[in-house]
């Protein structure tokens, strides 16, 4: 599935609404029936209401009613192959957890890490 599911994070891409940074993210998310579930960036006029890719997958997902997760790809046009940001880590931790990652660019480059490695140390309804 890693194949669909890349095809889908860089197809995505090309919806984000991004014509403040000019940089289009898409993601794409796995689910633990193998439903792929889809998110581009959308930016706005005041900057600070901007969601990246990762969180519109997650939460469009989520909305569906889908609790369970395998796999994220994310696609950008960058060498240097694009994490997520620090928001969408804790939110791809609370949903889920030490879930794989796999960064992509069109250029066909990939890296997979795990979240744990990008975020060692997270804050979770374990300390509440
Ligand atoms: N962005 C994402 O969608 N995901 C990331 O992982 C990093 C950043 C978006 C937010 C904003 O629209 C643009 O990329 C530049 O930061």
């Amino acid at each position: 599935m890693t194949g669909a599911l890349v095809q889908a994070a860089l197809a995505v891409r090309e919806n984000a609404f991004a014509p403040y940074s000019k940089f289009k993210v898409g993601a794409a998310i796995e689910d633990a029936a193998g439903r792929i579930h889809t998110g581009c960036n959308v930016e706005n006029a005041t900057y600070g209401l901007t969601i990246c890719a990762e969180r519109v997958a997650v939460f469009k997902a989520v909305s569906e009613g889908v609790r369970q997760f395998l796999r994220i790809a994310i696609a950008a046009d960058s060498d240097t192959l694009t994490p997520p940001c620090g928001a969408c880590r804790q939110i791809l931790w609370e949903f889920c957890g030490d879930i794989e990652l796999i960064l992509v660019n069109p250029r066909g480059m990939t890296e997979t890490y795990r979240l744990k490695d990008l975020f060692p140390k997270p804050f979770d309804v374990s300390f509440l």
